[in-house]
């Protein structure tokens, strides 16, 4: 996809953060949407916002998968198509002891890795049939190694990047584009609570810029900001013997 200009888009976790201003950008540049995320007022109140009159609304839970295929069905009688969609919606806890709760820890394996299985199956028929489709997983500079203090959340992300990557090979001799996106810091509701310096956070506004160029590009991986992400992926690359003593030292 070279350009987002009329194409029908579905976006999940657009009631907030990073998802509600890359509707805005979207919407901007000419794609027509659909937006979904469990907080229906939001996305009402987003939708209002929106320039374009041709974008709808679809209330899901991304962890159920019938909710799943009953929002694909409902979008398809308003598009005659789905040209991408971008799966932005996760859960995430500053809070220690919640991260250590039995429930709180299946909740964030349901919604964030969960909830992508959910959407790429219900989808990949229909993308197949079309003959084109893109599939864009918001995973996270999180999921690049196992950094301490970083769980149940970073397992989730590091389980997203294993997963574009599969997806991209086996779907590709299908038209199927997939793609990562690995954001550094962002100023959002999921990071206000964190009591740790966040290095190099950048606007939610500027990282739907970045992903919008990136959903446009034939890059496989869309990650910023590049100077905090170039740093993280020389960390990815370093091998153990190096890589526990900087992980210490983080701790
Ligand atoms: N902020 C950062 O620094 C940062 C860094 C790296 C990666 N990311 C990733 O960027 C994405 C967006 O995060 P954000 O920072 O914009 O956080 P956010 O403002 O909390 O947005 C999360 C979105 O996910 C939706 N969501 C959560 N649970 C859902 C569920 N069960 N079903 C459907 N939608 C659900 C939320 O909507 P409802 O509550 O209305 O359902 C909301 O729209 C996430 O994947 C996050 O992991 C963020």
């Amino acid at each position: 996809m070279n350009n987002v200009n009329g194409k029908y888009i579905w976006v999940i976790g657009a009631s907030s953060g990073i998802g509600l201003e890359l509707a805005k950008e979207l919407a901007r540049k000419g794609a027509i949407l659909a937006l979904s995320a469990r907080r229906e007022e939001k996305l009402k109140k987003l939708l209002e916002d929106l320039s374009g009159d041709k974008h709808i609304m679809v209330p899901l839970d991304i962890s159920d998968a019938g909710a799943v295929k009953n929002a694909q069905k409902t979008i398809l009688k308003s598009f005659p198509q789905i040209d991408s969609v971008i799966c932005m919606a996760a859960i995430y806890s500053a809070d220690k002891e919640k991260n250590t709760s039995p429930d709180f820890i299946q909740k964030t394996l349901l919604v964030n890795i969960g909830g992508a299985f959910n959407v790429v199956e219900s989808l990949k028929p229909q993308f197949k049939k079309q003959g084109h489709g893109q599939i864009a997983l918001c995973a996270s500079v999180a999921g690049y190694r196992g950094l301490p203090n970083g769980q149940p959340y970073s397992a989730t992300k590091a389980a997203l990047i294993n997963y574009g990557e599969s997806l991209k090979v086996e779907l590709e001799s299908d038209n199927i584009d997939v793609k990562i996106i690995c954001p550094g810091f962002v100023k959002t509701d999921l990071t206000a609570e964190n009591d740790f310096r966040m290095p190099m956070i950048m606007d939610a506004d500027s990282a739907a810029k970045e992903i919008v160029k990136g959903i446009s590009s034939n890059k496989f991986q869309i990650d910023f900001p590049k100077r905090f992400t170039t740093i993280l992926k020389v960390l990815r690359a370093v091998p153990y013997i190096l890589f526990f003593p900087i992980a210490r030292k983080m701790r």
